[in-house]
C-alpha cells in the first residue's frame, strides 16, 4: 500500500481493519510504533508497528481484561473488569518510553463501563514497545475528574498529561513524575467552561499546540486550536481548525514526521461509527461491532502566514 483512503478500514498486513482508534504513534529504533484502543473480544489496547506509517503490522494486544495487575505508591483501583464481571472502558491511550527506567507507560482515560462517573486516568507499562503490559490501576490525579487526554514529552524531557476535568468543562494540565508512574504537579487549567475534549499536543518552532474537540458524544464536530509559548499557561483563545465536523473526525493526536530533512505534522482524527451513545450498552455485541467499523482521516497540518495551523480535505493519506 503507498496510501490509506482517509474514512474507509485501514487494513493490517493480515487484511484486517487496524482497531487503534484515540491512540498515539511513538517511534522507537526503526519502527513506529501505533497504539490505541481496540473493544473486540477482551482487549482494551492494540499495538502495530510500522516503518512506512501506512503499512501497519499487527503486533499484540498489549492491554486486556486479563492483563496482569501490579500496584505502585499511588494508591489505585486495579481492576480491569466492572462490579457485573464486564469489560471497563480504557480509552485514548498514549505510551511514552522512559529513559530512566527502560519502560514503556501507557496513560489512558478510565471509566467502569457501567456508567460514566470514574472520570479517572489509568497507567501500565512494559520493557518491550508490544508487549504485554502490566496494569497499575486509575486514579483521579489530586482527586479531579480526568477524561479525555493526551500526554507531550517536551525537548527538555518533562512530559505532560493533558485531560478534560470537571464534566469536561475544563482543560488540566499535569507534569509528570520521572518515572512517569504518578504526576507531580498540577499545572492549571485552561479555557474554563469551553467544554473541549480529545486533546492533541505538538510543538514547532519553540511554540506548543494544541488541538481539540467540543463535546458531543460520538458525534463529530468543530475542531478548534490554540497556541502558546509557556506548556502550562498564556494559551491564546481557540481558534477554528477544520470544517464544521472537523472533516467528520475527532482528534486522536498529531505525528511529527521527518521527511527530507524537514518536519512535517500529521493530524490523525478518529471517524467513529458507533450505534448508541449511551456507554451502558457497551458490552453489546451489536455496539461493539458497530464501533470496530470506526476509521480514522489523516490530514497534514498546513500552517499559515501567522504560523496558525489548517487542514484542508484529502481523499488519500501518503507520504
Ligand atoms: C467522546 C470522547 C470519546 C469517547 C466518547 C464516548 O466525546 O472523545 O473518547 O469517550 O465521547 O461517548
Amino acid at each position: 500500500m503507498t496510501s490509506y483512503k482517509n474514512g474507509t478500514p485501514w487494513l493490517d498486513t493480515d487484511g484486517k481493519p487496524i482497531q487503534a482508534h484515540g491512540g498515539y504513534i511513538i517511534k522507537y529504533g526503526e519502527y513506529y510504533y501505533w497504539y490505541g484502543e481496540n473493544r473486540m473480544d477482551d482487549n482494551y489496547v492494540s499495538c502495530y508497528r510500522s516503518t512506512d506509517i501506512i503499512n501497519w503490522e499487527f503486533r499484540n494486544n498489549i492491554l486486556t481484561k486479563n492483563s496482569e495487575t501490579e500496584a505502585t505508591r499511588v494508591k489505585a483501583d486495579m481492576s480491569l473488569a466492572n462490579e457485573k464481571g464486564g469489560k471497563v472502558n480504557i480509552e485514548r491511550p498514549k505510551v511514552l518510553y522512559n529513559e530512566k527506567t527502560k519502560k514503556f507507560v501507557m496513560w489512558a482515560h478510565f471509566e467502569n463501563g457501567i456508567d460514566y462517573h470514574c472520570a479517572a486516568l489509568c497507567i501500565a507499562s512494559c520493557d518491550t514497545p508490544d508487549g504485554d503490559f502490566v496494569y497499575h490501576g486509575s486514579f483521579n490525579p489530586y482527586g479531579e475528574m480526568s477524561r479525555d487526554c493526551t500526554l507531550f514529552k517536551d525537548e527538555d524531557e518533562k512530559v505532560y498529561f493533558v485531560s478534560a476535568g470537571r464534566d469536561n468543562a475544563d482543560t488540566h494540565i499535569y507534569r509528570l513524575a520521572s518515572d512517569y508512574l504518578n504526576c507531580d504537579k498540577f499545572c492549571g487549567k485552561l479555557w474554563q467552561g469551553e467544554y473541549r475534549e480529545a486533546p492533541a499536543l505538538f510543538k514547532r518552532n519553540g511554540e506548543y499546540y494544541m488541538l481539540n474537540s467540543w463535546c458531543s458524544g460520538w458525534e463529530p464536530n468543530q475542531g478548534k486550536f490554540s497556541r502558546s509559548f509557556e506548556i502550562t499557561d498564556n494559551w491564546r483563545d481557540l481558534e477554528l481548525f477544520g470544517d464544521s465536523t472537523t472533516f467528520t473526525s475527532q482528534p486522536a493526536f498529531v505525528l511529527p514526521f521527518e521527511k527530507n530533512g524537514k518536519t512535517e505534522y500529521i493530524y490523525f482524527g478518529d471517524r467513529w461509527c458507533y450505534k448508541s451513545l449511551s456507554l451502558g450498552v457497551s458490552n453489546d455485541d451489536d455496539t461493539i461491532d458497530y464501533y470496530a467499523r470506526s476509521t480514522y482521516v489523516v490530514l497534514r497540518i498546513q500552517f499559515d502566514e501567522n504560523d496558525d495551523p489548517y487542514i484542508e480535505w484529502n481523499d488519500e493519506f501518503s507520504i
